[in-house]
């Protein structure tokens, strides 16, 4: 039954203003009535600095992001929220669920349920929780995505966390190659923007489909001006500016190798990559026999292609440190959530290879008879015949995101 609006939009004030509050969006308008954001979010975050309130909004080109302090600061910023004609509320506190719709009169029709799950400890950049990204954020009603897939996001989101200095600030182009249904892609910038960094994001994948489908939905999210999706090649897409930093997630078999040398390429700063099934080495190791005296290693076809995986990705770090990265490879989520949990992670410290680097590098190719996707795609490293300062890389791009002082 309709509800008088003041009183309702009062219930959700005391909601927001809640210490039990863990969500709440507020979207649509009113009839006749047009917001001035397009999309509101609040969520309680614990920084350095004590809890605040953070509130995202987005005007349908660029989001904006700021924590307010408890008191009366989140009071008057929660005020000016609920006096916009939004057409929706939803509120989720630790015991309930309110879902507010302003009706055609005028009036407020609500639903009020208790809460179904457990609510998850306040969001915060410097705790230890279980998820980086609560899988109950509304951004997954969106999005979609199965636990596993959600899972792996908040993991890849972990180490990259990891991976960026804590004092990052400035404009920071990103690119997703091999997106699909972009999970990682909305995940990886509504992370980056909580961060309060201001983000260009482009996600790269073949299918034209995808790039429709994921394009709708940056509209929907209100973000279609700062997340943008091309379709075409990881090798030929165009991504202009050049990226600060390349994720891929589960790009298959060389399409990983693809992002890794235009990572190299761009000069990209950071690289993250957790590579698919890999085939290409599987079959020329399957075409040679193994060198002396290794063929106990190949002989059976499972193990053939389990030494194919290691061999390739420690060729690609080899590879990526040639070029003047710092790479490692890790185990970035448990294989419980996917067997393909190894993630290449490489920052760029733009140094020459040593000799030793280049020694071992030729050595294992050389013993092995194999030729890596990655070698080819980055025409042969000079390395491999004389000292080489890396071309692509040495100090940031001018325009490239900085630290703060
Ligand atoms: C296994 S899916 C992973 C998608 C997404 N990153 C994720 O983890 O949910 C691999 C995606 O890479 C795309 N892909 C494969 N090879 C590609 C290439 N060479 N260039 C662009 N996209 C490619 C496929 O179309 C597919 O959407």
């Amino acid at each position: 039954m309709p509800e008088p609006l003041d009183a309702a939009l009062t219930e959700v004030r005391a909601l927001l203003l809640d210490p039990a509050l863990t969500r709440a969006v507020a979207a649509g308008r009113r009839r006749g009535q047009r917001p001035t954001v397009v999309r509101a979010e609040l969520r309680p975050v614990t920084l350095k600095a004590g809890p605040r309130l953070q509130i995202s909004t987005s005007d349908g080109a660029r989001p904006y992001t700021r924590n307010v302090a408890p008191g009366a600061e989140a009071g008057a910023a929660v005020d000016a929220l609920l006096a916009e004609p939004f057409g929706n509320w939803h509120v989720e506190t630790a015991d309930a669920t309110l879902q507010l719709r302003v009706t055609k009169s005028g009036e407020a029709q609500v639903h009020r349920a208790a809460a179904s799950r457990p609510a998850p400890e306040p969001g915060g950049h410097d705790r230890a929780k279980d998820w980086l990204l609560d899988p109950g954020d509304p951004l997954f009603a969106e999005i979609g995505g199965s636990a596993a897939k959600r899972r792996q996001v908040d993991a890849f989101l972990r180490a990259l966390a990891a991976t960026l200095p804590d004092d990052l600030t400035g404009p920071l182009r990103v690119v997703d190659l091999g997106c699909g249904n972009a999970y990682l892609t909305f995940a990886a910038y509504r992370f980056l923007t909580g961060r309060g960094l201001d983000v260009d994001l482009v996600g790269v994948d073949v299918r034209e489909d995808q790039r429709r489908r994921n394009s709708e939905l940056a509209g929907r999210l209100g973000w279609a001006e700062r997340v943008r999706f091309v379709a075409g090649t990881i090798a030929d897409a165009v991504v202009e500016p050049a990226p600060d930093l390349v994720l891929a997630l589960h790009a298959c078999d060389t399409a990983t190798d693809e992002a890794l040398a235009r990572a190299v390429r761009w000069g990209a700063r950071w690289v993250l990559a957790a590579p698919c099934c890999h085939h290409d080495l599987a079959a020329q190791l399957r075409s040679r026999p193994a060198p002396e005296p290794y063929d106990l290693l190949t002989r059976q076809g499972i193990l053939r292609e389990r030494f194919a995986d290691v061999l390739t990705d420690a060729l690609r770090a080899g590879l990526l440190r040639l070029h003047g990265y710092r790479a490692e490879v890790v185990e970035f989520v448990d294989s419980r959530h996917t067997p393909r949990n190894l993630l290449i992670r490489a920052r760029l410290i733009g140094t020459a290879p040593t000799d030793a680097q280049r020694a071992e590098y030729r050595e294992l190719v050389g013993q092995w008879g194999v030729t890596p996707r990655l070698a080819t795609l980055l025409a042969d490293p000079p390395s491999l015949t004389a000292p080489h300062q890396p071309a692509s890389v040495g100090a940031p791009r001018p325009d490239s995101p900085t630290r703060r002082a």
